[in-house]
């Protein structure tokens, strides 16, 4: 009861200090409620990470103050009994730092956790989750003076986040998802935080800057998030666990919300000293820009309006690092001879490799231990045939004469100076070969595209070159999803999903191995 008072009256106290510009609003404070929801979009023991990462949110709201039913949580839910989880019933989001499973209220958990019920419950549509069944799951109930968190952790690519069941979540549609909310005054305000690689091309070019919808990425729109507290780190999870505990730009807003205090610390603030976190000082050495999209006056409330008054930086959780730095030193010899280890975090999709590699240090001298290296070099070698065909595909595309792409191309770049003479080199070869450096670009750049813009147009060609290719090749997993930014520079170039169905067709090396089951995103499916 206590805290509930304190609660409102701060939210009251608060409500009124912003909007100070306006001496009516003065008398009328927002009395609304806060609601979160959670998300994390993968499963897997490789992904630990991101769970950890979720139950970690669950118990700072509650702290917070958050009421336990106004949080909705997604979590696929097998890494506590997991049977490589060293803790079972545990999960750890710090080396040293406490349990933060317990205690944490799941409401959808595996093949539930999907694009689909993750927009129903934004949309606050219970009929569309509980549709023929008997007990009922949760959705935003919020009214218009509201306020709602939102927080995914994992695995991104241009244009999409993952989910551990179904489809990719496009950009576009939680954009119309949380759009149209708004516009229907569904709730007051909204603020989400997305950690995933690429995440920043979740907002550039779709979120309007007058929709009461503010939001933070830990990466821009090309560029890889990044893992931390990871075997061979320092500091470093207790050997026995062989994965990564965090996600960097989670961990940096989340210690920094258990260390600062909320009810004074603003979003902006809180941004600030995030992005400083995951640049490493701004030398971004290793780690992400992060960026701010949408309605930023909303980043000058306190983080508290979206996190719970309850968080006033008491401290009940001691640090296991400074809320900056990672000297590097002191590695540990599990760091040796991991090249993306040496420092503080590491890049998502090698994160995944760690367990990989982890065992195959670590598992003993003699027949485990080649198993354990033979399933690492299955797995590298399945990642690198699946990007050649990839390349080998759009490769064919480019000189196919049927779909004339080179031409296509050059009407739409041949006036950029990167593209350009590449361009020309492949419409004078005689045979019209594509230049190497332009089927490279094509894969694996942005194309150029006015400052500000959305990845792609036209969302539904990027669903359908998706289709299209897992259609001849098989599904895209956590690693495979990359290939977004080439079906991306597809469509934005004119070129039809089905044209690049017909090239796929004509060979795909899906580079398919045992090993690669255990961290794609479908992983449960072979380790159930
Ligand atoms: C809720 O979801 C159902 C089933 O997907 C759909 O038919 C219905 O139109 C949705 N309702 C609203 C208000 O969007
Ligand atoms: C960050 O960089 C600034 C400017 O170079 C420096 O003054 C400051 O000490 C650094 N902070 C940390 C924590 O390393």
């Amino acid at each position: 009861m206590v805290a509930a008072a304190r609660f409102l009256l701060l939210a009251a106290v608060a409500a009124a200090c912003i909007c100070c510009s306006s001496a009516r609003e003065l008398k009328q404070p927002v009395q609304g409620d806060l609601w979160a929801v959670l998300i994390a979009g993968s499963a897997g023991y490789g992904n630990y990470r991101h769970q950890a990462d979720i139950c970690h949110a669950y118990q700072i709201l509650r702290h917070g103050g958050v009421k336990e039913d106004h949080i909705i949580t997604m979590m696929y839910d097998d890494i506590a009994d997991h049977p490589s989880n060293p803790h079972p019933g545990k999960l750890f989001n710090r080396p040293k730092g406490p349990d933060v499973y317990t205690g944490v209220k799941i409401d959808y958990s595996h093949e539930d956790v999907n694009a689909e019920n993750f927009l129903a419950v934004l949309a606050g549509n219970a009929s569309a989750v509980n549709a023929g069944r008997r007990s009922s799951r949760r959705v935003l109930e919020t009214g218009p003076n509201d306020k709602v968190f939102v927080y995914y952790s994992d695995h991104g690519a241009p244009g999409i986040v993952g989910m551990p069941s179904g489809p990719f979540l496009y950009a576009d549609q939680l954009h119309a998802v949380i759009a149209t909310r708004a516009r229907e005054r569904a709730f007051g305000e909204m603020v989400v935080y997305i950690e995933a690689c690429e995440s920043g091309s979740m907002f550039e070019g779709l979120l309007e800057e007058d929709l009461r919808i503010y939001a933070t990425t830990a990466a821009n729109a090309h560029e890889s998030s990044w893992g931390t507290y990871c075997p061979g780190m320092n500091p470093s999870p207790p050997p026995e666990f062989g994965t990564c505990l965090g996600d960097l730009y989670s961990v940096a807003w989340m210690e920094n919300a258990e260390h600062a205090d909320l009810t004074l610390e603003t979003l902006k603030k809180q941004f600030q000293l995030v992005k400083q976190r995951v640049s490493q000082n701004f030398t971004y050495s290793q780690g992400s820009h992060v960026l701010r999209f949408g309605a930023l006056p909303i980043g000058e409330e306190p983080a508290a309006e979206f996190m719970g008054y309850g968080n006033t930086g008491d401290g009940t959780v001691p640090l296991a690092q400074p809320l900056l730095g990672n000297d590097g030193e002191d590695a540990g010899a599990a760091g040796e001879g991991a090249p993306w280890v040496q420092l503080g975090a590491v890049a998502q999709r090698e994160a995944d490799l760690l367990p990989l590699w982890h065992a195959a240090q670590t598992a003993p001298e003699g027949a485990a231990r080649a198993a354990a290296a033979r399933e690492l070099e299955a797995e590298v070698s399945r990642r690198t045939a699946l990007d050649a065909s990839v390349t080998a595909a759009v490769r064919r595309l480019l000189a196919s004469p049927a779909s004339g792409a080179l031409p296509l191309l050059h009407f739409k770049y041949g006036g950029s100076a990167q593209l350009g003479p590449l361009l020309a080199a492949g419409l004078a070869s005689p045979s019209g070969t594509p230049p190497e450096a332009l089927v490279a670009a094509v894969v694996g750049q942005a194309l150029p595209r006015p400052a500000g813009t959305a990845l792609v147009d036209d969302w539904d060609c990027l669903r359908a070159m998706v289709g299209a290719w897992e259609g001849a090749c098989g599904r895209l997993d956590q690693y495979g999803m990359r290939h977004t930014r080439a079906f991306a520079n597809l469509c934005n170039t004119g070129l039809r999903p089905a044209d690049l169905g017909a090239a796929a067709a004509e060979g795909c090396t899906t580079g398919s191995s045992g090993a690669a089951v255990l961290i794609g995103p479908d992983a449960h499916v072979a380790e159930a």
